[in-house]
């Protein structure tokens, strides 16, 4: 008689409703601090269920200065790839074996792949804003992006991309938009800084297609400044990279009657790559977009 045959990898996960997790289930998930607010792991979860991918997406809580011993785990541990949020986004970037192109001109990695035990470094925010704005016809135009930290650097590269020709950057830590300035700018991608004051300026606002909010205000119920958006073209869009609440930010924007866009578009997308890149499959969009609704409602 052969040896026993394992189990097919695309295994029923469901037994008597209930999530099967075997001896082998392929493991990947989410290192941050705090993580227990994510949605990750729903939307992950409800992608390999629906693929019947014996796969699961767990969180993983690591403190500050824990990422090295982290990350070397990741391969001991046959954990095939980790999603990677606040606070430790750019020191990965440091701690990875290689990392791709786009991490290394934002600064930052979001999504790690263990390739052969070495750990590869990628950054799908940039790929996750690139398909929010899809609709968003950018070419030529000028943008002000509000905030200057690790989610504003995925925002300019894909602007950069998108072939913008002028980003304002009105941060409270002017030095923080300096800092972008010096990194970004260059021939036929005008980048400039600004204090946060620069919102309620109308002659900022005047000339944007596009007003993107990268700051994490709102998260904890602080207001935001007041902008001058009557000064903004009536097709002038807003869009707040935060996700599952309705922001001060956004509020501005719908009373004024423009457009306006929530960070769900980008967290789905940015997930969606990352699966792709784990498991080599085809994302199934829908089936994401739908775990992340029902959770932003619950
Ligand atoms: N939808 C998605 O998929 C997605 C992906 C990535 C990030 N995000 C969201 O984007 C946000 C920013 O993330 P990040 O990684 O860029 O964080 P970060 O690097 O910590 O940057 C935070 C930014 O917010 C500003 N800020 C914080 N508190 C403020 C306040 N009270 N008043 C004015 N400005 C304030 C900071 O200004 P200073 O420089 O002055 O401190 C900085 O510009 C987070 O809320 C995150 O949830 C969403």
């Amino acid at each position: 008689m052969g040896a026993k045959k394992s189990p097919p990898v695309e295994a029923n996960r469901r037994v008597r409703g209930r999530l099967v997790v075997r001896g082998s289930t392929r493991v990947v998930g989410i290192i941050g601090d705090p993580v227990q607010h994510s949605l990750s792991p729903l939307m992950h979860n409800a992608a390999f269920e629906a693929l019947g991918l014996d796969w699961v997406y767990v969180p993983f809580p690591v403190k500050q200065g824990a990422l090295r011993q982290a990350l070397r785990a990741l391969p001991a541990l046959g954990i095939l790839g980790a999603n990677v949020t606040v606070p430790h986004k750019e020191a990965a970037l440091r701690l990875v074996d290689e990392a791709s192109q786009v991490a290394r001109k934002v600064g930052a990695v979001n999504t790690i792949v263990v390739r052969s035990g070495r750990l590869y470094g990628e950054n799908t925010d940039v790929h996750g804003v690139r398909q929010a704005l899809r609709g968003v016809a950018l070419q030529g135009s000028s943008v002000l992006v509000i905030g200057a930290g690790g989610a504003a650097r995925a925002v300019l590269v894909a602007l950069e991309e998108a072939a913008v020709s002028q980003v304002i950057v009105a941060n409270r830590t002017l030095a923080r938009a300096r800092s972008l300035q010096r990194r970004f700018s260059k021939p036929g991608f005008r980048v400039e800084a600004f204090p946060l004051t620069a919102v309620n300026d109308p002659q900022c606002l005047s000339r944007v297609r596009l007003v993107v909010n990268t700051t994490s205000v709102g998260l904890h119920g602080e207001s935001f400044p007041t902008m001058a958006i009557k000064a903004s073209p009536l097709d002038c869009v807003f869009f707040d990279l935060l996700y599952g609440r309705s922001t001060e930010f956004l509020r501005q924007a719908r009373q004024a009657r423009r457009e306006v866009m929530d960070g769900t578009e980008m967290l789905l997308h940015q997930g969606a790559e990352a699966f792709r890149l784990w498991t080599g499959r085809r994302p199934p969009i829908e089936v994401m977009r739908t775990a992340l609704q029902a959770a932003s409602k619950a």
